[in-house]
């Protein structure tokens, strides 16, 4: 797989890293631990060695419980990027991204992942009780200290990063990206790229509606946290259907699959650095590793603008 610079770190990434997310189990349905550490091994395999987890994902850790046990011996092959700042208190998620709490969850996350360094800790999002500027200087003293060789940012407005930035060098930022969520092309992306600052998004694939293996006739199960996305439900859901059915001729044409049309085109946008495709199945992570390896030319790219155009503005918001 392609790989590009993280920033100026001097690290390497494939272009779409695994998402895992989905092998904690808490909002994907048919989750097991054989076919999640398939999935990881998988991924390694094709060259997808690129782990997106964080220390809230599973109640208690279990994405990166499965990561440790996938690259046991094998370290040195995968690139581990992990988060702090959130945790799950009573089914809640919790911001607390106090410096104490950074630590302590890094220390945990290392722990938990059987590693002495990550190679990339992010503030997962912003804690409104304690400014950023604190949990940016924790993190900084977490970098100093080698527990993690770069730092990132996720979900925080241009101005908190800005503010971040003051006080620890940023490497990469993570934001929800996708062809129907494309806020962040209006300034965040550009001041990034101005940066050097790698944009890594995560939803390349609107969790699983971008992928195309959804039909029409979809309907969500109980328990599948999809349920709170607007995308997935009436006209919005018969739109994005309509969408995803341009993008099938487009793929066709090429002999490729919609999901790896959708996440070359992700790739394609100036700013983006690589991709996070949740994975939970060996098949999706050979058909997402496809997209990393696919550079649309010019005629593919002003297709999929126009089928984009002609989808008009989403509604994007999730209904909480
Ligand atoms: N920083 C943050 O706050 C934040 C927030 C969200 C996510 N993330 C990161 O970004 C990653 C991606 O987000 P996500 O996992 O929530 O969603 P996603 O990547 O948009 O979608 C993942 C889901 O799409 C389906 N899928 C993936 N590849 C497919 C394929 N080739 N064909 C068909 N279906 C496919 C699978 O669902 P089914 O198997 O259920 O169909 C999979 O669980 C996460 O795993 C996490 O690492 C970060």
């Amino acid at each position: 797989m392609q790989t590009r610079p993280l920033g100026n770190t001097g690290i390497q990434v494939p272009t779409v890293a695994l998402g895992c997310w989905p092998i904690s189990g808490m909002s994907s349905l048919d989750v097991n631990e054989l076919d999640s550490l398939a999935t990881l091994d998988a991924a390694i395999d094709v060259g997808m060695s690129f782990f997106d987890t964080a220390y809230c994902y599973g109640a208690d850790g279990e994405s990166e419980r499965l990561i440790a046990r996938a690259i046991r011996g094998r370290r040195d092959h995968v690139v581990l990027a992990t988060k702090g700042g959130l945790h799950w208190h009573e089914g809640k998620m919790v911001h607390d991204a106090r410096p104490e709490t950074l630590r302590r969850q890094c220390e945990e996350s290392l722990s938990r992942l059987g590693t002495d360094r990550v190679d990339l800790l992010y503030l997962h999002a912003p804690d409104d009780n304690v400014p950023i500027a604190d949990s940016a200087g924790e993190l900084k003293r977490l970098l100093d200290e080698g527990k993690t060789r770069a730092v990132g940012v996720s979900n925080v407005s241009l101005e908190k990063i800005a503010t971040f930035a003051d006080a620890c060098p940023i490497a990469a930022f993570q934001p929800p990206y996708n062809m129907l969520m494309r806020e962040i092309e209006t300034d965040t992306l550009p001041w990034c790229r101005d940066r050097d600052i790698a944009v890594m998004p995560y939803w390349p694939l609107m969790k699983g509606l971008l992928a195309g293996h959804l039909g029409r006739d979809f309907v969500l199960r109980p328990g599948d946290g999809r349920a709170k996305y607007p995308m997935f439900h009436g006209d919005e859901w018969s739109r994005n259907m309509d969408l995803v059915d341009d993008l099938r001729a487009i793929a066709d044409e090429a002999g490729q699959t919609v999901a790896a049309l959708v996440i070359a085109w992700t790739l394609a946008q100036p700013g983006i650095t690589a991709v996070l495709c949740g994975a939970k199945r060996t098949a999706q992570v050979h058909e997402n590793a496809a997209g990393g390896e696919w550079q649309l030319d010019d005629r593919q790219l002003a297709a999929v603008e126009r089928v984009l155009r002609l989808r008009g503005t989403p509604v994007t918001r999730p209904a909480v």
